[in-house]
Parts: structure tokens; C-alpha cells; sequence
């Protein structure tokens, strides 16, 4: 049994990734990693050790002496978060990631999982049901960061035999952590707002049209590819994973199925360009062919559990 390092793991796919680690792999057996001095309390069921991705030396050591040999590497900044820092987005998206392929290849760790995002699309891509192959002229730092990231990925592959794996992940949508200043962040907390006052000021448009995931099926894709078979996977730059795709006018009429008297207004700021240059949906038939992937969550459902769930 491999021991798992997740880094960057009190965001909001780290919380819920290690949960589901330990829960299949055992709690010991799977290291949570992040910045803050301590775990927050619902990782304290398993080790926890304060880590900064851009540490070199000290990462180095730390999955050495500790024999780590699986390493999911979430730390980065998120779409609108790095246009406001487009320096370190760069500096932290790709030096933690050279990290990780180096021990890699240096044969220290044998399977590295790192996340990347619909956001390597821009907006010369063909934004309906986006294929896996297709123009990728990404407009954003987040996603010249993540293009560039998937073609190291490759490369390491490729030339050193590195068993790294990734997808890009479509907005996620979950209860239990909160997103970390992404473009699709609004997704989550319209349903926080419905609940909480009954209104909530959107800012994206009404019709703008974006990929969305509930967390538990991103999570399971995730443990999915990271356990398939080598030989299946046949992307080594990043799959495309489709959830479903709704536009914050649509998500509006679901939730007020729940809430009837919800009241949204809009108003775009500089996150409505980022999302202009995404797709609207995406085409994942690689995935289902080559792993097996299928999504469960439609809009429908996706809003039924959020609304069950949020107190
Ligand atoms: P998040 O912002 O919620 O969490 C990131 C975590 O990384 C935080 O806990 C943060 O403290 C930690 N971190 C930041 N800098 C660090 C450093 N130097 N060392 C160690 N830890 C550090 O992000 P997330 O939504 O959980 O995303 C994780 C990964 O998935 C990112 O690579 C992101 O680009 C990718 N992704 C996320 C989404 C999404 O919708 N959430 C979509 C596409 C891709
Ligand atoms: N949800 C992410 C973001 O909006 C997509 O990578 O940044």
C-alpha cells in the first residue's frame, strides 16, 4: 500500500479528496498537507503536516523520509484570484508542479495526480461540447498556467516514464467546503444566500452558460482515474470530465423550485470576461472511453442535494 500526500489540502477539493482517500486507503495512510499551521477539524481524523508547495527542500524531504509515493498536488491559485497577482499565480501554478515531476521522475514518487481546469479553453475555442482536442489559446494567467502545465505533464511522461495524471475540472459545486476565488464560484454561493436571506447578486450575467460538477462526482473521477489501469490512460496532459452546464438564469429557476421567493440581480465584473472565454459545455467521451467515466449529477440533482444539505 502506497502512502498519499494530498498538498493543498484545506481547500475546497483537498477537504472532501482526503476524506475519500482515508475513507478507501485508511486515515493513516493518507498525509494531508497546506499551508495553515493546523488542520481544520474535519481532517483531524489522519495526519496533517504544515507545508508550503513552494518550499522546495522541505517538500523534498518531507516525501522522501516519509516514503510518499502518491502525490496530489492541488495547491494553486484560482482564475480570479490570479488576475489580481498574475506573478505569483505563475511562480506558485508551475514551481510546485516541477517539484512533484522531479521526484517523480527521480523515482521517489510513483503517481502524481494535478488538477487541471476548463480554463486552458479561450475564446477561440468552439465553446459547445468542447472537444479534447481542439484550440486552446487561453486568455487568463490561470489558464496559460494550466495549458502549460498539462504540456509538462505530458512531457514528463513521455520522456521520463512519469505515471502523472490529470483532469480538467469544470466548476465544482459543493456543500461542505467552501471555493477558494474562482470565476465559477458564484455557483456555490447562490445556494448559501437562497437559503440564508432569500436574494443574492450574481456577478456573471444572467445567460452566461459554464461547466459545472457536483464535488462528489469530481471526487469520484478523480480516485477513478487515479486507480485505472496505466495502460487505459491515454491522455497524459489533462482529460476533459463534463458534469452538466447551466447558466446563473437556469440555476436561478431550480433553486426557486425550492425557494420560491428568491431574488437574484446581476452585476458582471471582471470575472464575466474570464467565463466569456470558457466553454459553455464539454465533450468527455475520452474519458468514458479510455476509463470508463460517468458523470451522475445533472443540474437537477446537483441543486436537490446543495438544497438538502445546507442548513
Ligand atoms: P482552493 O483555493 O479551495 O484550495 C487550494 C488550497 O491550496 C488552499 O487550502 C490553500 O491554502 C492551499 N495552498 C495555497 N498555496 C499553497 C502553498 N504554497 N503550499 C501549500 N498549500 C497551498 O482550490 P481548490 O478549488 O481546492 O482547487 C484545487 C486545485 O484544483 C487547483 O489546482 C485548482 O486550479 C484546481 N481546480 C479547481 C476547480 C474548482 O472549481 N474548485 C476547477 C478546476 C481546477
Ligand atoms: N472553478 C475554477 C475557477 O473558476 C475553474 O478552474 O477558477
Amino acid at each position: 500500500m502506497s502512502k498519499i500526500m494530498v498538498l493543498g489540502s484545506c481547500g475546497q477539493i483537498g477537504t472532501e479528496l482526503v476524506l475519500a482517500l482515508r475513507n478507501k486507503f485508511g486515515a493513516n495512510m493518507v498525509f494531508a498537507a497546506d499551508l495553515h499551521q493546523e488542520a481544520p477539524q474535519i481532517l483531524n481524523n489522519g495526519p496533517y503536516i504544515q507545508l508550503d508547495a513552494l518550499e522546495k527542500q522541505k517538500v523534498r524531504t518531507f516525501i522522501i523520509d516519509n516514503k510518499i509515493e502518491q502525490v496530489y498536488l492541488l495547491a494553486a491559485l484560482l482564475s480570479a484570484t490570479a488576475e489580481k497577482n498574475p506573478d505569483f499565480a505563475w511562480k506558485l501554478n508551475m514551481e510546485g508542479l516541477f517539484t512533484i515531476l522531479d521526484l517523480a521522475k527521480e523515482g521517489y514518487i510513483k503517481k502524481v495526480f494535478w488538477p487541471s481546469s476548463i480554463a486552458v479553453f479561450g475564446p477561440t475555442t468552439p465553446a459547445d461540447k468542447t472537444p479534447q482536442h481542439t484550440i486552446m489559446e487561453p486568455s487568463t494567467v490561470y489558464g496559460i498556467s494550466k495549458q502549460a502545465g498539462e504540456r509538462w505533464c505530458e512531457y514528463y511522461h513521455n520522456k521520463f516514464g512519469v505515471d502523472v495524471r490529470s483532469i480538467r475540472y469544470p466548476g465544482l459545486i459543493s456543500y461542505k467546503s467552501p471555493p477558494g476565488g474562482g470565476t465559477t464560484d458564484y455557483a456555490v454561493d447562490i445556494f448559501f444566500k437562497a437559503k440564508s436571506v432569500g436574494n443574492f447578486t450574481c456577478f456573471l450575467s444572467a445567460d452566461t452558460a459554464l461547466p459545472m460538477m457536483f464535488m462528489d462526482d469530481a471526487i469520484r473521477g478523480t480516485i477513478e482515474l487515479m486507480e485505472a489501469p496505466a495502460e487505459n490512460i491515454k491522455i497524459r496532459s489533462a482529460y476533459n470530465l463534463a458534469g452538466c452546464s447551466f447558466t446563473p438564469a437556469e440555476l436561478t429557476a431550480e433553486i426557486k423550485l425550492f425557494v420560491p421567493n428568491f431574488h437574484i440581480d446581476y452585476q458582471p465584473d471582471y470575472r464575466q470576461a474570464i467565463a466569456d472565454s470558457w466553454p459553455n459545455s464539454i465533450d468527455d467521451s475520452h474519458a468514458q472511453k479510455d476509463w470508463g467515466w460517468k458523470a451522475q449529477y445533472d443540474t437537477k440533482a446537483l441543486v436537490k442535494v446543495m438544497m438538502e444539505n445546507i442548513h
